[in-house]
């Protein structure tokens, strides 16, 4: 079997936190049970490009189970867990190319070596892999029988190509799922960026001004999270409607030109690029620490900050200082990637579950009805979401009432009022 990871003999350590997370994840482990008895993905090649972490390793084992052949690579040179990418080698015999700070090249090298496995279905963390059959394995597309997508800035990317009339192949938009973005986005940011921030800085929050760049699920999620630590939270946002809802959850709004000599911790979600630029950089606190969590690290201007920089040093694993040319130190944590995955491990297991019974199960629902669906991003079927939070209630030990007959009855009728 090729792979290509960092140090197989990590795969002891992997597994057993593979096992653990797995503890966390009732519906995964429930549909890796249908899955093992109906087998709905047999025969059907799949490469995923996903951030490889414990919850992903049981997401694809949850697909081999169901009979698929998986591939996997990372979405993001700096998310690899190398003992989970050890393990699934070694105790789950799936094909992995993913190391932990690969370059650029090595990254693209990995997703080629998934392609090369000739996926029928594509299932994505950011569209990198789609973006490469569109552009250079074209000669693929012929054998894929539809996709699915994980985040928004995928999504995203996947619409515009829609709309450009290029997409080639059905995908189904899985972050669009409800019992995805109301909680691996919320939640799952929200918790896992303040972890990964707090781990490449020690930081005490509270007290400390927290600038949150973007307010949508994430943004939400990581400000509510930040003020919830003590921190004075500032958010910064394009869109007026967000704006105001940002303004009503008792947060200080302003543009980032107010915001950047302000804030101690600056943290971007938009998904878009250049969101802190030179004129930021320029007028940043001694000691600003800057960071983002959103899927790209085309949030904060690097080169922009190297230009202007007199010196530069690392000072602690995911932290670097650079000097301004009036002597303030700022600190860029994990390179500008997604700190969330490049200093701590993402999100925790138990959001991951729904996200990833949704991947799971749009993978079944793409095998069972790509006949019929034409080149466009789907949302996920309603009977998908409503069944991923009954499973994750019943998973939770959470009952919930039923509506009575009269209660039925009242919705459905318009003749009664006062
Ligand atoms: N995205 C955010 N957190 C993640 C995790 N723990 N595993 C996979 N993808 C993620």
């Amino acid at each position: 079997m090729k792979y290509s990871v960092k140090d197989i003999t990590l795969a002891s350590a992997g597994k057993l936190r593979i096992e653990y997370a797995l503890r966390e994840m009732p519906v995964t482990r429930l549909i890796r049970k249908r899955f093992e008895a109906e087998r709905p993905l047999d025969g059907i090649t799949v490469g995923a490009c996903l951030h490889v972490t414990t919850e992903t390793a049981n997401l694809v084992i949850t697909l081999k189970a169901g009979g698929a052949d998986v591939y996997l690579c990372a979405s993001n040179p700096l998310s690899t867990q190398d003992d989970v990418a050890a393990s699934l080698v070694t105790h789950y015999g799936i094909p992995v190319f993913a190391i932990k700070g690969e370059d650029d090249d090595t990254y693209y090298r990995h997703i080629n070596a998934v392609l090369d496995a000739k996926p029928m279905l594509t299932m994505d963390d950011g569209a990198d892999t789609v973006g490469l059959i569109h552009s250079k394995r074209r000669d693929l597309i012929p054998g894929i029988i539809g996709g699915t997508e994980e985040t928004t800035t995928g999504v995203i990317r996947l619409r515009a190509m829609e709309n450009d009339g290029v997409l080639a192949y059905p995908i189904i938009a899985v972050n669009d799922a409800m019992t995805k973005h109301m909680f691996d986005n919320y939640y799952g940011t929200g918790q896992s960026t303040l972890d990964g921030i707090i781990r490449a800085t020690n930081i005490l929050l509270a007290g400390k001004t927290f600038v949150v760049a973007g307010y949508g699920n994430c943004g939400k999620g990581l400000a509510l999270r930040a003020k919830g630590m003590g921190a004075n939270v500032i958010v910064t946002e394009v869109d007026p409607m967000r704006a105001v809802a940002a303004a009503m959850d008792g947060f200080a709004v302003m543009p980032m030109e107010k915001a950047a000599p302000m804030g101690d911790i600056f943290c971007t979600v938009t998904g878009d690029i250049h969101v802190i630029r030179k004129e930021h950089w320029a007028v940043m606190k001694d000691g600003a620490i800057v960071c983002n969590s959103g899927h790209f690290n085309v949030e904060l201007d690097i080169p922009a900050l190297e230009e202007i920089a007199t010196a530069h040093r690392t000072v602690r694993p995911y932290n670097e200082e650079y000097t301004l040319p009036g002597g303030n130190n700022v600190y860029l944590l994990g390179d500008g990637r997604l700190i969330n995955l490049a200093s701590a491990e993402g999100h925790p297991a138990s959001v991951m579950d729904m996200s990833f019974a949704n991947q799971a199960l749009c993978a079944e629902y793409m095998v069972k009805h790509h006949t019929t669906l034409s080149r466009k991003v789907y949302a996920v079927p309603d009977f998908i979401d409503a069944e991923v939070a009954k499973l994750k209630l019943a998973g939770m030990g959470i009952e919930i009432d039923t509506l009575t007959e009269e209660q039925v009855k009242y919705l459905a009728s318009w003749q009664e009022g006062t």
